[in-house]
């Protein structure tokens, strides 16, 4: 059978700033989707690239006193330079302003013209420059952008107009039709939801007047293509469309992995320009969510941005790429901050990952010499067992592009395995010559379940995947290796120890819980969560310029002593939080609905000025879940959820692993 064709393409990012945390994460995700469906044994195509005209870099161009081509060229190599250094594995790299993109633009302009899918027209309305596009009354907002909340300008200008609106039903009933065309379910119905409303026509000129950063029209040079009709041709220009091969082989085995705020130009304005050039349809669209950072809106305005590069120099770009992958559940928002990071970096990589590693392979050069028994009766049980339910698991999760799970389903292998050396205890075995034989089927059951994991985590980790096999002398990898005989008896194994060294948390110098501590985020005393029990946790979330103690906040209750079984009364639970708004008149308050276990349940949450609640949907969160219901602003609170508070910074608890809603807290 031939390779199964597999075309994956991330947004084309604007080179109107340099590379952060949001481009690279869409990126980080893409890239291990190749790298599984190569290790899968599918023939990949991988693209990425810049999108380099438009209002937007011709702004940032007249910003910067430089020219859109000279800005462009600069940010674009800062693009290609960070994909590199974090490893990224793509096949080509297009920009806009490349000869090769502006041909297929202007061939596919022609031919709508031709065909009379464009027309001359006049239109007027409310345009805002930062989105490129025109609004429709139901969609602003006092008067401005719903994306960027500013102005948005009254324009009225002739221009070249797309006939869209005949499309409208057509991609309805394809939509209906192919479950799997836009995933997640909601972004499905987003774009269902948007097709509700009558579908305009897309105005896809700018004139020249207003703007000459933009290929020209190629039957009418006083104008220029729109943006998002020259954008969106990269995915089948960086093909060669229509001649070459790469085109006819990958086109359309294509999925486009985008983030959720690009969704209407290609649920929408990309189907129907490929049904109006003769040109099949995409596979799939895969929308993933946004990242806040400590619970904001990333902005250049609020200057919060995070590189992830400058991330990745100071804790590596694995465990960066790590965090993204791991903490993201695919098609809902997540929250960055360097705390959380360390702590994935300390737990799931230091602790689990490489520890595990590090015994295995210390055993195996300890107890035989560095060379792996032969396989004797086969591989023992509980390994056997969790290796063939991890593999179905992240094939299961990696199909819905769920990143997360993926690795949630591997590190349950890590942790199934960590507990089957603590059980067989292989040092105590070595004591007694009769259990020769139980050490041998030992130290081949780890040995095996190193191979694997040197496998499967290459799509997510793949340096360390590297380092794994190479200290098994395991080959290339390739997901068909995880079925059969495994490693030969005799394979030489050397010691892999500090695959990933423990960091210091980012507040490590910070004061103790004297200063941060654990309380309600309603402001309530913290209870039986005062200052000492909040102690070392918590200051992780206060700032490196602490260095000296501080004096106890003010509000940190006295540190009453209580015995163990007061704090045993307070029930406090894993909560998901399922649906979270904010409490009309109040500017602190949030309104959430969470699920504890079976049950679902409403409460208040003073963290409206700290958190968007749309990033904290999917979160899950620690609450007391036995405290008698109380009503604010005419809400009736089940719970309280439990924040750190330090001077003003607030931070929601969240857990450093995944456990499931109604989890017990003790
Ligand atoms: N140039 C257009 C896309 C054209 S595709 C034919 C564009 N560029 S962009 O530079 O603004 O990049 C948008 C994409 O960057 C998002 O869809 C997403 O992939 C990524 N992200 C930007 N900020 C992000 C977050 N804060 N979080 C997650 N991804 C983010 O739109």
């Amino acid at each position: 059978m031939s390779p199964r064709a597999f075309y994956l393409t991330t947004p084309i990012y604007y080179v109107n700033g340099p590379p952060h945390l949001g481009s690279a994460g869409t990126t980080m995700m893409a890239d291990a989707m190749c790298r599984y469906r190569r290790l899968a044994g599918d023939r990949v195509y991988f693209l990425t690239g810049t999108d380099e005209h438009g209002d937007h870099v011709a702004q940032a161009a007249a910003k910067a006193g430089q020219s859109p081509q000279a800005l462009a060229d600069h940010i674009s190599a800062l693009f290609r330079e960070e994909w590199r250094r974090l490893g990224i594995t793509n096949d080509d790299f297009i920009r806009t302003t490349e000869p090769r993109h502006k041909a297929v633009v202007q061939a596919i302009l022609q031919r709508l013209w031709d065909k009379g899918e464009i027309y001359f027209g006049e239109y007027g309305g409310l345009y805002c420059y930062g989105c490129e596009r025109f609004y429709t009354d139901r969609e602003v907002v006092d008067g401005k952008c719903p994306d960027h909340q500013t102005p948005l300008a009254f324009i009225k200008e002739k221009n070249y107009f797309f006939r869209m609106s005949q499309y409208q039903d057509r991609l309805v009933r394809h939509i209906e039709a192919h479950p799997d065309f836009i995933q997640p379910e909601r972004y499905r119905n987003e774009v269902l939801g948007f097709l509700r409303e009558p579908l305009q026509d897309l105005s896809i000129s700018r004139p020249t007047s207003r703007l000459t950063w933009g290929i020209p029209l190629p039957f009418d040079d006083a104008y220029v293509t729109y943006v998002w009709f020259d954008a969106l041709l990269n995915y089948v220009s960086a093909l060669g469309y229509p001649d070459d091969e790469r085109y006819k082989t990958f086109w359309p085995e294509t999925i486009h992995l985008i983030g959720k705020d690009i969704l209407k130009p290609h649920g929408v304005y990309w189907p129907c320009m490929l049904w109006a050039a003769d040109l099949p349809l995409y596979r799939g669209l895969r929308v993933h969510g946004f990242w806040s950072v400590e619970g904001r809106k990333m902005s250049k305005s609020l200057g919060n941005v995070v590189g992830a590069w400058t991330m990745a120099e100071k804790y590596g770009p694995e465990p960066v790429r790590y965090f993204v992958l791991r903490e993201m559940p695919f098609g809902l928002d997540a929250d960055f901050s360097e705390e959380a990071l360390v702590g994935r970096l300390n737990a799931d990589l230091a602790n689990d990952l490489g520890n595990l590693v590090s015994r295995a392979t210390t055993l195996l050069v300890n107890l035989r010499h560095g060379a792996v028994p032969a396989p004797g009766p086969g591989l023992h049980g509980p390994v056997r067992e969790a290796l063939a339910r991890c593999r179905r698991e992240v094939d299961e999760a990696m199909a819905e592009f769920a990143y997360h799970r993926a690795l949630g389903a591997i590190w349950e292998l890590i942790g199934v395995v960590n507990r089957y050396v603590d059980a067989e205890a292989p040092w105590a075995l070595a004591k007694d010559p009769a259990s020769a034989g139980r050490l041998d089927g030992v130290l081949h059951a780890l040995a095996e379940a190193l191979r694997a994991l040197g496998i499967l985590l290459d799509p997510f980790l793949p340096e360390a995947a590297a380092r794994i096999r190479a200290a098994l002398s395991s080959p290339a990898p390739a997901l068909a290796d995880l079925e059969g005989g495994g490693l030969p008896g005799g394979t030489r194994v050397e010691k892999l120890t500090g695959l990933f060294p423990r960091v210091a948390p980012p507040g490590d110098t910070a004061p103790t819980g004297d200063q941060a501590r654990v309380g309600s985020v309603k402001g309530r005393p913290a209870g039986p969560a005062g200052r000492g029990t909040a102690g070392g946790a918590e200051a992780a979330g206060t700032p490196r310029r602490e260095e000296a103690p501080a004096p106890v906040a003010a509000d940190a209750p006295a540190a009453e002593r209580i015995p163990i079984d007061a704090f045993a009364r307070v029930d406090l639970r894993v909560a998901e939080v399922v649906a979270a708004e904010k409490v009309a008149r109040s500017k602190k308050l949030l309104k959430l609905t969470v699920r504890v276990g079976e049950e679902t349940r409403t409460l208040v949450a003073g963290v409206a000025e700290q958190y968007d609640p749309a990033a904290l949907v999917g979160r899950k969160v620690v609450i007391v879940a036995n405290l008698v219901a109380a009503t604010l602003m005419g809400i009736e609170s089940n719970g309280m959820v439990l924040a750190a508070s330090h001077e003003g910074t607030v931070s929601l608890l969240t857990l450093d692993r995944d456990v499931p809603s109604g989890a017990r807290v003790k």
